[in-house]
């Protein structure tokens, strides 16, 4: 059986650009691939990579997981855990730090966007974060990993790693191959339409956030940057502000940018985003509803102890044979 693997990682807040480009795609392919397991995780170890206020994380992790499961994740045939309860990932991590090379961590842009920022206190284990992220995926021998288009250099990273372990040691672990949507894999910010909506963003105009109330989804698309050209196509070039919103139009109900820009030709921009809050608030407020629910359940506490048991299962014997192989340990 095919396996797909995803993780999102709990810092800041949930944006509908995670919705988007990785949430949404994870539920659909659900629906569609009926004869794969879905192993979903909430990257806990990831985010203390930078500084976390520990109670504020711990919440944000029950957060994530209860809004994951309030998108319609099939809860059975879902496995869902915290990556710190399986601490098979980050030793793994560790050996994977040796199969990667300091020069291809250094080109990773992530990384360097945080150092061209000159971001201070940056710490070790965020230079080494791919090496982590390559073991949350190959430790469950992943086929498949859905994420945003802004994960492709990790996976690409990732594949490198998986490689190169299997060239050295023999074929162990299976190489992934990335799931990248064709519209929503880079929603970007509204109000500066050339960098990715972001949940770590100061200016929360710019990011719409799964948690924001109907009032604020409705006033931040209002006040979304668009043109003076007045003119409704899809032009991301000349036009990126209002391709976004195509975009997340597109994204949200499914239907084909073309399609949109038709119906709106001869309609104002205001006429539009009107339209669009409220497809945006269709979709959100459900999930809204759900997760209110669910964060406070019991049965979310059953659904991670269940997902770390079976997560658990295939970790530990995966690193007992990794561990042989790679001569460590007496047996
Ligand atoms: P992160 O929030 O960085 O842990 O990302 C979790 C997932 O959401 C990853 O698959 C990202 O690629 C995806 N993602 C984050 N921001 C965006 C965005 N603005 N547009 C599309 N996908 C995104
Ligand atoms: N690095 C990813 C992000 O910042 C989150 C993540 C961690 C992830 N481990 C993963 C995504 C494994 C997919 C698979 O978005």
């Amino acid at each position: 059986m095919k396996r797909i693997v995803s993780g999102i990682k709990p810092t800041g807040t949930l944006t509908l650009g995670n919705y988007l480009g990785a949430i949404k795609q994870f539920v659909k392919l659900q629906q569609k691939m009926t004869d794969c397991e879905f192993y979903l995780f909430i990257a806990d170890m990831h985010a203390i990579t930078t500084r976390q206020v520990p109670a504020e994380l711990r919440k944000r992790t029950l957060d994530i997981a209860a809004m994951y499961l309030a998108c319609g994740l099939d809860r059975e045939r879902t496995v869902l855990y915290i990556q710190s309860e399986i601490p098979q990932q980050t030793e793994l991590g560790y050996i994977l730090q040796s199969n990667v090379y300091m020069g291809e961590l250094e080109r990773m842009t992530q990384y360097k966007d945080k150092v061209a920022k000159q971001e201070t206190s940056i710490t070790s284990s965020l230079f080494t974060y791919p090496a982590l992220m390559a073991a949350d995926i190959i430790l469950y021998d992943a086929d498949y990993v859905p994420v945003g288009d802004d994960q492709k250099q990790h996976l690409e990273l990732t594949r490198t790693i998986a490689q190169r372990f299997n060239n050295y040691y023999g074929d162990f672990f299976t190489v992934p191959e990335p799931l990248i949507p064709e519209v929503g894999a880079r929603i970007m910010d509204l109000q500066n339409p050339e960098k990715k909506m972001s949940k770590s963003d100061e200016n929360d105009k710019g990011y719409i956030s799964m948690f924001d109330d109907e009032a604020s989804i409705r006033r931040k698309i209002r006040s979304a940057v668009t043109d003076s050209f007045g003119i409704i196509r899809f032009d991301p070039e000349n036009q990126p502000g209002l391709a976004n919103l195509l975009t997340i139009y597109a994204s949200c109900t499914d239907q084909s940018i073309e399609e949109i820009k038709d119906q709106y030709q001869d309609k104002s921009y205001k006429e539009f985003k009107d339209d669009l809050a409220e497809v945006v608030v269709g979709v959100l407020k459900p999930i809204h509803d759900a997760y209110q629910t669910i964060v406070k359940s019991q049965e979310l506490q059953d659904i991670l102890d269940h997902g770390r048991d079976i997560a658990s299962d295939y970790a530990f014997k995966k690193m007992r044979k990794c561990k042989r192989k790679i001569g460590v340990g007496r047996k």
